[in-house]
This record gives C-alpha cells, structure tokens and sequence, in this order.
C-alpha cells in the first residue's frame, strides 16, 4: 500500500461513521419483490436493444480479423470486396485516417476505457490474432460480411510467445493490483508449514474464459458534422465510452453522445471500449452515413478480450484442531502485450480466513493474444476455486467436517488491514445454508454414496466479493403535478438497475412508484462510473438520496417563505418525505410537493448532486460472503459429472428486491457451474488463435444442465452502506467452481485441480 494510501487510511480510522441510512428498515417498496419494470418490454420485443435503433439510410460495417499473432503485414488485397456487389468503402492501414490510441482502463476512478494500447488499422504490426485488419462498409450486413471475408493479407511472422505455460516463468510483480499490494506477508510462513499437523500443498489451473452475453456486443455511429457524434452501444459504461471514443477522434467528451438504456448482458466484457466502437465510428465518419457495426459471435472472440488463465499454488497448514498456522496463495495469470489487467485472484483469503502466517501474492505475464478483461467477478471466482478446494483437501487430511474448519478460521477483524468488518455474517449464512441443504446428513467418508451407475458426492465452499462504491452524480426533480425523476448515466444490462432504482426513488420521496421515473443508459445525464464491482445500486443509490435531499431542502425553503404553509416553522431535521409531500416528523401536518410548487407559481424543482469518494472503503473491510453447497453425480463409467442439487446462501446486505436478487444469484451460479464443468476458451498455443469462437465449440451451460437452485440469504442490512445493501452481480458465481470440486472429490475421491472438470480428469 502506498504511504499516502496508509496515512488517508489511519486519518479514515478516527473519524465519526456517518449515520446509517434513515431508508435502512424502511419496506414500502424496498426489500419487496416488484416484478421488473421492463420485463414486458423485453419479452415482447418492444424493448429497443443497440442493433435495433431504426435509423435511417444505415451503411453496415464489417471486420477481417489477424490471422497471425505478432509480426507485419506485408501487403493486403482489397480487390475483391471492393468489387463485391453494395460494398461502399474499405479501410485498412493503407488508407485508415489517423486515430489517437485511448487511454486505458484503469482503476475504476476515471473515465478511461480504453482495451488495448495496440494502433487499429493504424499500423501494419498485428499484436494478436484476430486483431482488426480490414473494415468493410456496405449496403447491407450480408455484402459487408461477405466482403470481409475476401480479404487478403500476407504477413512476416514475428517470434512471441502466445502460449501460459511457456510465458508463466517469464512472470513480473506488477506494482499494484486494483490498487492493493501484489503481495501481503505476515510471519515465517515456511516454518509454519514445516511445523504442523495437517498441510496440504496444491497447484491448480484455470483456463481463459469469455463472455457470451446474450446481445453481442453492436454499435450505431451518426456524426452531426464534424465534431458531434451519437453512438448506440451495448455499454456497461457509457460514460467510459463516450471519454475514450472523444480520445480517439479528438472531440471533446460533451460531443460524444452514447445511448444504451437496454443492455442484453455484459458480464464485464462490455465495461471496455474495445475497438469495433472506434471502428464504427469512424466508418460513419468517412462514409458520411450512419453505420451499424453489429459483431459476429466470432468477432466478439477475437476482439474482446476475456478471463485470464490462471496457475495457483495453495499451501495451507493447520494444528490439529483445524487453525490455520501457515497459509500460502500464489500463481500468475496473463494480460497481453498490449493491455495491463493482473486478475486478483489472491484476493480472496486476504479477507476470509484468520492465519499465524501467510504469503499471499501474485505475478502476472504478457502474451501475444486478445487482451484480457474483467468477467463476472474477476479474482475471486477464479482464487475461491483454487483456496476453497484447498481448505477442502486439509479437512480431509484433519478428519474435520469442512464447515467446522472454516468456522474455526472464522476472523473478528480483516486478515491482513486489521480493520474492522462492516457488516460479516458468514457463520448465519453456513446456519442457513446447512440446514436447507440437509448438510448434516452428508458420510464424512468420500467415495462412500452410489446409486446405480452414479458415484454421489456433496460439497461445499465458501464465496466472497468486495463492496465497491463509486464517485456518481444524479439530478432528481420533483414537479408541481406531484410526479418525480432521477437520472443517471448508468446502465442497465438486465440486472434490474431501472427497477430497483424506481422503487428506491419512490420509498425515499414517499411517492407511489407509478409516480416516479428513473432515467439512466444516456451519457448526456449526470455522471456515472461502470456497471462493475458490483457497486452500481450503491453508488446510484447515494447519488439518488444526496440529490433528493437537496430538492426536499429547496422545496421546503419554498414553504418556509409561505405564510399559509404549515411547515414554514419546520427545520429540514424537523421532517419527512412521506405520502407524497413533506410532513412534520413527530405531529404529522405536512403538504404535498404539488401544493408546495404550485403555491409558489413553479413547475419543479430540481438539483444535481455528485456523491463523495468511498472514505467507507479505507475504515471498514466490505466484503459480501456466501456457502456455496451442491451435490453431484459422477457416472462410474464414463465420469459424465451432472449437479442435482444447489444451495446458495448468501451474506450481501440487505435484499432490496427478493425476487430479481435471487435471479442474479441464480445466474453467478450457473455461470459458475459452466466455469467448474464446461467452459474453456481454447486458444492454440502455436499460434494465439482462439480454436472454439462460438457458442457450439464453447460450452455455457444449457437448461439441461442446471438443476433446481435454491438461494436463501441472510438479509442483514450493512449499517456502512447506501440502504443497507451490497451489489449482488458478481458474488453468485465466487465458491461455486470449488464447491462442484469439492463434491467431485467426495463423489468419487478424486481431486481434480484443473478447470474444467471434464469428463477425461475422471478417468
Ligand atoms: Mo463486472 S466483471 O465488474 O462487470
């Protein structure tokens, strides 16, 4: 941690907490389960996703792809897609106009969302396979793709190194991971090992993964001359792309525009502005039409980048009654030559587990490929696969029930900070979870259940995710005919945002929900960061309720100006928004907001209001916990795994919709069942070249896959955050790969270290 990081930290440490959020309990609208606001829209087809915009005289855009992984072109043959029927235009680094290289992705606090530091079609050097060589522009999709495809270059092959195996002895210590030390140490943890009663000592490997949103990712580019630009794009981020697409082309960020109010999934491989947004726009540009640059399933495998593989070592030694004495967690993942993204997947038992000794750290190594990325909880799905079959495998070795060993490693304060948890409820959570899962019933002996042909086995693991709040700013209005607004950039990707802002926003002001209207997916309204970390329900939330308050202020100051108002007596402390108005606190007289405006000859109010920075983060350690169970079978035969049973219990908060919460928490966990048996971006090691771009060579899970999941939770409100809540997205899919190895061991006695879990590591 840098010096200034620790003095803001020990400042942090002594100042009073900020008073819990009035809206903690409150349950007129929160903590219920509204159907989604948008969901007839969606399954009606009304909904307008980003390829859909009906915009008129539309060119459609195509790309050719690298096909070698680092060298020079050494010529390109354009002739035949030119000649090609509707085929308007091709560019490639021939004759490409000059685009700046955007500043990368950082840390989450600025705007920067550049993928890559690789030139596009502005140079003749390929840095990975699948890098963009050739844009088409024609009349339809069909004649750009098909000119795309006749595109011709040769190449002088350049040596790199686009295998991990080959690249993980090359591995550095990067400065900084997210902001955290890339390595945390404490003790002699060599002689803590040494001197033990039970150790295990495991290295395990997690393959690279992509991101198969429903929606690939698309864009619709239309300049308004020369430095106005609007784009239509499936963004996590819009402000992100606005600032990095504004870069690109020169244009102030104000003159980019990006509209995305319907996102069909993204999983952090939309929150870059990965480079088919650059090359849209500037089709337009050149074309002087508005192009459609709607990408390929494979295009989306060759250009956007995904999870990182991994290697993991986990060391851990105990005495013999199950505390951690020596601890161990380290390995090296990839980022390419061309992007700087060191996964944290050491991360996890930095927070989980209370340890005499630990080395905990991670390198990273660059490759000639694709660009990694965040997906779906980056770091802790991947390090709870590798710590939680750890702690599995020493259970074994202490003869202990690997639920009683977590709780005995259960911590009163954060591992390595020493900081004070803000909210940790991992014990209920394991409570709840072992009594719906039928836990106890479980043989403590592996190998020990069979039903015909099936090997049965049950698992557990523990999953884990931080609590992130970003800067965000939001303008609420109230108007005279009683009707209020909040609006925000952020982003919907179908996680509920819109819903669960509404009923936020409504609860807050004492308005019915078919009163207010939450507006969000635009870059033009007031700033907010990414849909990542899962902190947008938070931070919007803050956002929200800061500028609420600023508008109850003024309006009651409009009241307090009227004779004839019964609150022109009454302090802001004095009152609560309630039954569509403002009322005394304790006697109860009050107006509604619509007599307060109309009194005063206005038509509303309105403020802007942009939240400070997460002081909360530096004081508290926040983190979201969850036990993860299953229960799986493994054919005898063939080592076919199948999951029939799920429990997930979770520690988040509290729940601020039921029902589109248990969904999100549904989806980490299929997500994670696919990570743990079937998913696997297969690059060729000779060449970086991703074999299986496409979704029936890259297996996500399908209905048939999936048993029924239960999810219960724990529903404790965090005393330290915006309504009590925690984001959800990402938790769902952290312990889960883990808790399926976990139940493949005692299926079968088995340890399978290597993601997926295929059938062949069973044989
Ligand atoms: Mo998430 S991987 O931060 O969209």
């Amino acid at each position: 941690m840098s010096i200034l990081n620790k003095v803001i930290r020990s400042v942090v440490q002594v100042m009073p907490d900020q008073a819990p959020d009035e809206l903690i309990a409150s349950n007129r609208y929160l903590g219920r389960s509204i159907n989604r606001l948008n969901g007839p829209d969606k399954v009606t087809g009304k909904a307008t996703f980003t390829a859909d915009y009906p915009v008129a005289n539309l060119a459609h855009a195509a790309l050719a792809y690298s096909t070698i992984a680092k060298g020079r072109i050494t010529s390109i043959d354009t002739k035949a897609a030119e000649a090609l029927p509707g085929v308007i235009l091709v560019l490639t680094h021939e004759n490409a106009p000059e685009m700046k290289v955007p500043k990368e992705f950082g840390d989450g606090s600025s705007n920067d969302a550049g993928t890559t530091q690789a030139k596009i079609l502005n140079t003749d050097h390929v840095s990975w396979n699948g890098q963009p060589i050739a844009l088409v522009v024609a009349e339809t999709p069909e004649q750009a793709e098909a000119a795309a495809a006749r595109i011709h270059a040769t190449y002088e092959k350049e040596d790199c190194v686009t295998s991990f195996e080959a690249a993980i002895g090359d591995a550095k210590q990067p400065k900084a991971i997210m902001g955290e030390d890339p390595e945390v140490t404490r003790g002699d943890v060599e002689q803590a090992l040494s001197q033990s009663a039970a150790r295990i000592d495991l290295t395990f490997t997690t393959p690279p993964h992509n991101h198969n949103a429903i929606e690939p990712h698309a864009c619709i580019a239309q300049w308004d001359g020369k430095d106005d630009l609007t784009l239509y794009d499936t963004s996590q981020f819009t402000a992100g792309v606005a600032t990095t697409i504004a870069q690109v082309f020169g244009l102030k960020a104000d003159h980019v525009r990006v509209v995305a109010p319907y996102v069909g999934g993204g999983f952090g491989g939309k929150g870059g502005a990965w480079p088919y947004i650059q090359l849209c726009a500037l089709a337009a540009r050149e074309t002087g039409r508005p192009v459609r640059l709607a990408m390929t399933r494979e295009g989306v495998f060759r250009i956007v980048g995904g999870r990182t593989p991994s290697q993991q070592r986990v060391a851990i030694s105990a005495d013999d009654a199950g505390k951690f004495l020596g601890f161990v967690h380290e390995g090296v993942t990839a980022q390419s030559t061309h992007n700087h993204f060191p996964e944290q997947f050491s991360f996890p038992p930095r927070h989980l587990y209370s340890m005499e000794a630990y080395r905990i750290g991670q390198k990273v190594t660059d490759l000639s490929r694709v660009a990694n990325t965040f997906m779906r909880a980056p770091g802790e799905s991947i390090g709870t696969f590798a710590v939680e079959s750890g702690i599995d495998a020493l259970a074994y070795e202490l003869k202990m029930c690997p639920v009683a060993l977590r709780m005995r490693n259960e911590p009163d304060a954060d591992p390595v900070s020493g900081s004070p948890f803000s909210s940790r409820h991992m014990r209920k959570a394991y409570e709840m979870g072992v009594e719906r899962f039928g836990w106890k019933s479980r043989p403590a002996e592996p190998r020990s259940q069979r039903d015909g042909d099936w090997w049965i086995g049950q698992g557990v693991a523990t999953g884990t995710y931080p609590v992130y709040r970003m800067v965000t700013a939001a303008r609420v209005r109230i108007s005279a005919d009683g009707t209020a607004v909040a609006q925000t950039s952020c982003q919907e990707m179908g996680m509920g945002t819109e819903t669960v802002q509404t009923q936020h926003l409504a609860e807050r002001l004492g308005l019915p929900m078919s009163k207010v209207r939450f507006e969000y997916g635009d870059s033009t309204l007031p700033y907010a960061g990414v849909a990542g970390g899962s902190s947008q329900t938070v931070s919007v939330a803050l956002a929200v309720q800061e500028a609420g308050a600023k508008v109850l202020k003024e309006l009651l100051a409009l009241a307090q100006k009227d004779e004839r108002s019964p609150l022109r007596e009454a302090n802001f402390e004095d009152v609560v928004a309630k039954d569509e108005g403002i009322f005394w606190r304790v006697s109860g007289g009050g107006e509604s907001y619509a007599a307060i405006l109309s009194r005063a000859g206005k038509d509303f109010v309105e403020a802007d209001h942009k939240t400070g920075a997460p002081m909360e983060l530096l004081k508290y350690s926040m983190h979201s916990y969850a036990a993860q169970f299953c229960e799986v079978r493994v054919h005898a035969l063939s080592g076919e795994v199948r999951v029939q049973r799920w429990v997930g219990s979770f520690d988040t908060g509290r729940i601020l919709n039921p029902k589109m919460a248990v969904s999100q928490f549904r989806g980490g966990i299929i997500m994670g069942i696919g990570m743990a048996l079937t998913e696997e971006t297969m690059f060729d090691d000779r060449t970086g070249r991703i074999m299986n771009p496409s979704l029936a060579e890259y297996h996500v899970p399908v209905q048939a896959d999936i048993p029924d999941i239960e999810v219960v939770y724990t529903n404790e409100p965090d005393p330290h955050t915006p309504l009590g809540a925690h984001g959800i997205g990402e938790i769902g899919i952290t312990g889960v790969a883990a808790a399926v190895a976990n139940a493949v061991y005692h299926a079968t006695g088995k340890r399978v270290t290597s993601l997926p879990i295929t059938l062949d590591k069973l044989m």
